[in-house]
């Protein structure tokens, strides 16, 4: 199976193969662009060709950044659009394409890639582990009341209601904003938003927008929403600067009329939101899962890119047996920042690099892979001093689909 680069010239025969491999059919000519097809990079998309030339699988990447533990923003390949007709799976294809853009990320010094997964059970041979959860919260309108802050944070801005097509600039702007303090957020690429590319609030579906100013009248939040049949109001998210807008931009909603419930479609971990409502068993959690898996491809940069909030020694044992390579590490933090060399010292960890992603972002314990089975501690105290380590200033989250 040979694997090419595509070119612009591609992009039709790439999305017709997609489509084929998912068994659906493009709503519009496929080199006719738009939407999320538009966004594609095709300078860092990859065919599989069988052997009589026809192409017979995909994999794209976008170029985004990540938002690290401690602030760091990283670029990193976004895996997308992969797909292998049926009639050549189980030969490899994928496996290639995983290869190819393993090296040509590295290449580009990129040491982390990232991906959604449509299924969980594939990529975690490929080295990636989930690092990022998301969840739904359903509140019924009726018992939807927040208690006022009992030590602080009154809101003193206000919002405006808007609809979508009004507000772009402002979204994009507030999105930004967001996303460079969130550990585990994307950046939403200004081409994405000029595209209409993705889900909503980027793709220019309609809906309405509440915006929220600051004292000073600067956007710094917003929640896009519109109402589902019969009486559901459905929020695609809710972006703010700080919890108080976030809080501010909630009780908007939750105080919607002639609505029964209020569906938060991605409701990060461990949010105070539900701490405010009066009636704290009001909230429902749904659909727990995970969102974006990391892959880390430099173990050294990778941690030491990221910010870090305790001080501390850590020997990991890492092994990468889809690149098969392998190495140990002596972490060192002080003062919120990370030294990792080769050593030969006595490891504290085993681990796969699966499991380094999925702790990489704070998302997960250490201890919990332990206690998984998955990741070995040679000593009573490792799992305990890693997961002091390992924890991020908040729990990570993205909310970008792509
Ligand atoms: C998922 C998909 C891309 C795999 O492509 P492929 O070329 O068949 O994969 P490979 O032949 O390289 O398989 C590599 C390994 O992954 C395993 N694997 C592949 N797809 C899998 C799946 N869906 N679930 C579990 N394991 C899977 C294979 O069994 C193989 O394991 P092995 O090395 O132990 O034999 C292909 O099945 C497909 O297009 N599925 C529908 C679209 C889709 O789900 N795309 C993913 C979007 S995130």
């Amino acid at each position: 199976m040979e694997i090419r680069s595509t070119t612009e010239q591609d992009r039709g025969v790439f999305i017709d193969t997609l489509f084929a491999a998912f068994a659906r059919f493009p709503d519009a000519p496929a080199d006719s662009g738009g939407g999320v097809w538009s966004a594609l990079e095709m300078d860092r998309a990859l065919l599989a060709v069988a052997p009589d030339g026809r192409p017979v699988g995909t994999a794209a990447m976008y170029s985004f950044e990540l938002t690290l533990p401690g602030g760091g923003l990283v670029p990193v390949g976004g895996v997308s659009a992969v797909g292998v007709l049926p009639s050549h799976r189980r030969r490899g294809a994928l496996t290639a394409m995983k290869r190819h853009q393993f090296a040509k990320a590295r290449e580009r010094g990129e040491f982390l890639s990232v991906l959604l997964a449509s299924e969980a059970t594939i990529y975690g041979r490929f080295g990636y582990g989930p690092a990022t959860y998301t969840q739904r919260l359903t509140v019924p309108r009726h018992r939807g009341a927040l208690t006022a802050p009992r030590a602080g944070g009154t809101d003193t801005g206000s919002v405006e209601v808007l609809r979508r097509a009004e507000c772009g600039e402002v979204l994009e702007a507030v999105y930004d904003r967001y996303r460079r303090a969130q550990p585990g957020a994307l950046s939403r690429p200004p081409r994405w938003w000029s595209l209409g590319a993705g889900q909503p609030p980027i793709a220019p579906a309609p809906r309405y927008v509440a915006v929220h100013r600051d004292a000073d009248g600067v956007p710094d939040g917003y929640a896009s929403y519109s109402l589902d049949e019969p009486d559901s109001l459905v929020v695609d998210e809710i972006i703010a600067a700080d919890d108080t807008v976030y809080t501010a931009l909630a009780r908007l909603l939750l105080d919607h009329d002639l609505v029964s419930e209020v569906v938060f479609k991605h409701f990060p971990p461990e949010h105070p939101l539900r701490w405010q409502l009066v009636d704290f068993s009001a909230g429902q959690l749904t659909r727990h899962t995970e969102w974006l898996w990391v892959r880390i491809l430099d173990v050294p940069r990778a941690l030491t890119s990221r910010g870090w909030f305790g001080d501390g020694e850590l020997v990991l044992d890492v092994d990468d047996p889809f690149l098969g390579e392998h190495g140990r590490y002596l972490l060192t933090v002080r003062d919120g920042k990370a030294d990792c060399v080769p050593t030969d010292r006595e490891p504290d960890l085993s681990l796969d690099v699966r499991d380094l992603g999925a702790v990489y972002l704070g998302g997960t314990a250490p201890s919990t892979l332990v206690r998984a089975g998955h990741i070995r501690a040679h000593r009573p105290d490792a799992a305990a001093r890693a997961d002091a380590l390992f924890r991020a200033e908040r729990p990570p989250h993205c909310l970008h689909w792509f």
